[in-house]
């Protein structure tokens, strides 16, 4: 359990910047999750919060600024390499094995962190550690008794611990999650919430979410950054007060409240279709991004 939260950045973004053509998807973003943190990013549809993910995860290549993990520029590196050195993501429902059981599934992953994935002769012992991480990792998201499961019968809820479950056996310093909520049911919402917790706090893992659900997020987090049109507009507690605003009906969606100064953002250079050199609006949806394995 984390006591107290290192005031050195596990994870560094400078002037970061993804750009396609004439547009800023990414506009210079610099930000510092210190380790041991929570921190969540809210902001409307199409601000860019998968985008800066996938900048993170390697998936997109920065067009400018840096990225540093525990202090080392991981700018260039492949998705794989960024794994391997501590940064996790939850990777799509679509990535699970379906055919598999729950515990396979997750030790394969276990597996593949200890880098044996292929070779198919192993002594037992060799065999017992991923497989006592697999157990731990479904113990932690609640999925320890549905183990033999296979997973295409597990509910859509119980998928999204699976992915959680997947995440963990990579062993990960760092975990970004990316809307860990969408298309769960309501009931199933609090659940989801301990599991990330449980995550955060028992397993020590730093966390960077996207989430939309401010009566999740206040909870949760150590801080919150609020994105808006590619640009980071702010991050601070979650008790602060120009991050507690009442939600406005024009904003894209109910569940994410935004900042005064967002607002009034909006109002200047009206949201996400606005300044020059910008993208037009709308966001191409959840985006959990890096494929299983990548
Ligand atoms: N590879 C890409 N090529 C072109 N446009 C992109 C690319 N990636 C993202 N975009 C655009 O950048 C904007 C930000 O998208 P992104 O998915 O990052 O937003 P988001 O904040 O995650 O939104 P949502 O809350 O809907 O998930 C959108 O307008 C999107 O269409
Ligand atoms: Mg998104």
């Amino acid at each position: 359990m984390i006591e107290m939260i290192e005031q050195t950045p596990i994870l560094r973004t400078a002037g970061l910047g993804f750009h396609i053509g004439g547009a800023r998807i990414i506009d210079d973003v610099s930000l510092e999750v210190r380790a041991g943190e929570f921190m969540t990013i809210i902001g409307p549809n199409g601000a860019g919060k998968t985008s800066l993910f996938n900048l993170l995860s390697g998936l997109y290549r920065a067009s400018s600024g840096r990225i540093e993990l525990a202090g080392r520029d991981i700018t260039r590196d492949p998705p794989f390499q960024r794994a391997r050195a501590g940064l996790g993501r939850t990777f799509q429902t679509s990535s699970i094995f379906p055919a598999l059981s729950v515990l396979e599934n997750a030790r394969l992953a276990a597996q593949a962190r200890a880098g044996d994935s292929l070779r198919i002769w192993r002594r037992a012992a060799a065999l017992r550690a991923p497989l006592e991480r697999a157990r731990h990792a479904l113990q932690v998201v609640g999925l320890a008794a549905r183990e033999a499961s296979a997973a295409r019968a597990l509910s859509h809820g119980d998928k999204r611990k699976l992915e959680l479950a997947i995440l963990l056996c990579a062993e990960p310093r760092v975990v970004l999650l990316d809307e860990p909520t969408a298309g769960v049911s309501v009931e199933d919402v609090p659940e989801m919430m301990r599991v990330i917790r449980a995550i955060h706090r028992e397993e020590g893992k730093t966390v960077l979410m996207v989430e939309h659900r401010m009566d999740v997020v206040v909870g949760l987090s150590d801080r919150m950054a609020v994105m808006h049109q590619g640009a980071l507009l702010a991050c601070d507690t979650p008790r602060a007060r120009h991050l507690r605003h009442p939600p406005r009906a024009s904003w894209p969606t109910r569940r994410c409240r935004p900042p005064t100064w967002a607002r009034r953002c909006e109002r200047g250079g009206g949201h996400a279709h606005g300044r020059d050199g910008r993208r037009g609006g709308g966001g191409h949806g959840g985006g959990h991004g890096l494929a299983r394995g990548a």
